[in-house]
């Protein structure tokens, strides 16, 4: 498995561009199997999920064109296959995604059902109810999903979900947007993405309002056709470059990003003493402020609150601030699993139910880590960035799901990482984002 040997202790400086928005491509990707025309999609990021995505399109009879590097043409006409197996959903839990179209479609899925993960048990209980509640029979099969639409096509219905869910509001958008009849979501998930999947499906077709507020309405049409988008900007990689311009006491320029999409994030990285400036509507310039990084108390909620997935990032920020901070994770439960690994670093974090206690302005020094999740490993780059010493992170084909071309990103504003391949036959065997 490839390790990362970062030499930490060096400011980052310099421009860097954010790539698309992994959580945004899956569910477009996935809603390219709406239609049997042609769906193309630009600024598709080259990460491992997304390599995932496009082969479990493939799979299902769909063709996938790549013209360019980041633009995929999809084209679902053969498919003739209704089934995402264990073997893809066990490796990317996103695969969840192709039940809404294929149900909506064909009438019929088959989508092995997904285990717990290393951040929490992510059931999937409420798309498999809402589905239910559009008419589809839903049985669970030797580990499978088994789901039926009984005359081949869903019915319109309100969904109130009881907890709001991102995937569960994808699905759902794209089932109903072929079902009959009108389907409202009600405690729907507000995060960009469910914005951006909304657009796409617009432009094949659908009749789809009020998304990226907390109630969606969609009327159902007979067929959705093809059409071509572009995939917003990545706001966690867009985050995860203001906090390492931040902990490393450097100076970025982040362009091609969306600073609207991130207006918590920005506001308690202010809060805590980095100076984010808004250059123009899609650039920030981010760097440490004069006072050095205060502590602040953070607690993670659905957007457009602060985002779980930054959650990890903010930690390595607080180990450098001056003072006591407190960060609650309230959207998966077992998502501190990067505090120990800061520990062996010599952070002084101490964790109590879903609460890290921060003790911050510790020096951290280089160890052995062990990465264990996508946004875990980013907080472990980070971490390791401002130690002093080296460290070697383990098992980093975690950041190559979500992160493109991160050593060479980093290496590009000045920092010491490289990537360390331990075999042969493991550098041929993981598929790796160049
Ligand atoms: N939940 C249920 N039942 C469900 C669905 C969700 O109990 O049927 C719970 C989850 O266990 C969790 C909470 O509801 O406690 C929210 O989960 P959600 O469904 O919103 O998460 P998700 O859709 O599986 C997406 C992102 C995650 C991101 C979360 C929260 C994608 C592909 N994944 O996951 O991204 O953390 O929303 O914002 O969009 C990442 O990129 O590193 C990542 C994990």
């Amino acid at each position: 498995m490839d390790k990362f040997l970062i030499r930490g202790g060096l400011p980052l400086k310099g421009k860097i561009e954010i790539g698309g928005a992994k959580n945004s491509a899956l569910p477009c990707l996935a809603a390219a199997l709406l239609t049997p025309e042609t769906v193309t999609l630009h600024n598709v990021p080259y990460v491992k999920d997304l390599i995932t995505q496009r082969r479990l399109l493939e799979d299902l009879g769909a063709t996938v064109l790549t013209p360019e590097l980041r633009t995929h043409k999809i084209t679902a006409k053969g498919v003739d296959v209704y089934e995402a197996p264990y073997e893809l959903v066990k490796t990317m839990r996103a695969s969840v995604l192709a039940l809404g179209p294929l149900l909506a479609r064909f009438g019929q899925a088959k989508v092995s059902l997904p285990g717990g993960c290393a951040i929490g048990t992510r059931p999937i209980d409420l798309h498999l109810r809402a589905f239910e509640q559009l008419g589809a029979e839903v049985l669970l099969e030797r580990g499978d999903v088994v789901a039926r639409a009984p005359k081949g096509r869903l019915k319109g219905n309100v969904i109130d979900f009881e907890k709001v869910t991102v995937t569960g509001t994808e699905n759902v958008m794209m089932a109903a947007a072929l079902a009959d009849g009108r389907t409202v979501i009600k405690n729907a998930a507000m995060e960009p993405e469910i914005d951006d999947l909304a657009n796409l499906l617009n432009k094949m077709g659908a009749r789809i309002r009020g998304a990226g507020t907390d109630t969606i309405e969609i009327d159902g049409v007979e067929a959705l056709g093809g059409a071509e988008h572009t995939i917003i900007s990545d706001r966690i990689e867009t985050g995860t470059f203001m906090v390492a311009a931040a902990i490393t006491g450097g100076e970025l320029e982040i362009k091609s990003c969306v600073p609207e999409h991130l207006t918590a994030v920005i506001a308690k990285l202010r809060d805590s003493g980095v100076v984010v400036e808004e250059i123009n509507p899609s650039t920030l310039l981010v760097r440490q402020g004069g006072s050095g990084l205060r502590a602040c108390n953070v607690t993670t909620e659905p957007h457009p609150q602060f985002p779980t997935d930054m959650q990890a990032q903010y930690m390595a920020l607080m180990t450098q601030a001056d003072g006591e901070s407190k960060i609650v994770e309230t959207i998966f439960e077992n998502r501190f699993m990067h505090a120990a690994e800061m520990i062996r670093m010599g952070a002084d974090i101490h964790i109590s139910g879903n609460t890290a206690t921060v003790r911050g302005k510790t020096k951290l020094m280089g160890a052995p880590l062990l990465a264990s999740d996508l946004r875990a490993s980013a907080s472990l780059v980070l971490a390791a960035l401002c130690a002093e010493g080296e460290t070697l992170i383990d098992r980093v084909y975690h950041i190559d799901r979500g992160y493109e071309t991160i050593v060479r990103k980093l290496r590009s504003l000045g920092a010491d990482i490289e990537r360390i391949k331990t075999s042969v036959e493991e550098t041929v065997a993981e598929p790796v984002a160049v």
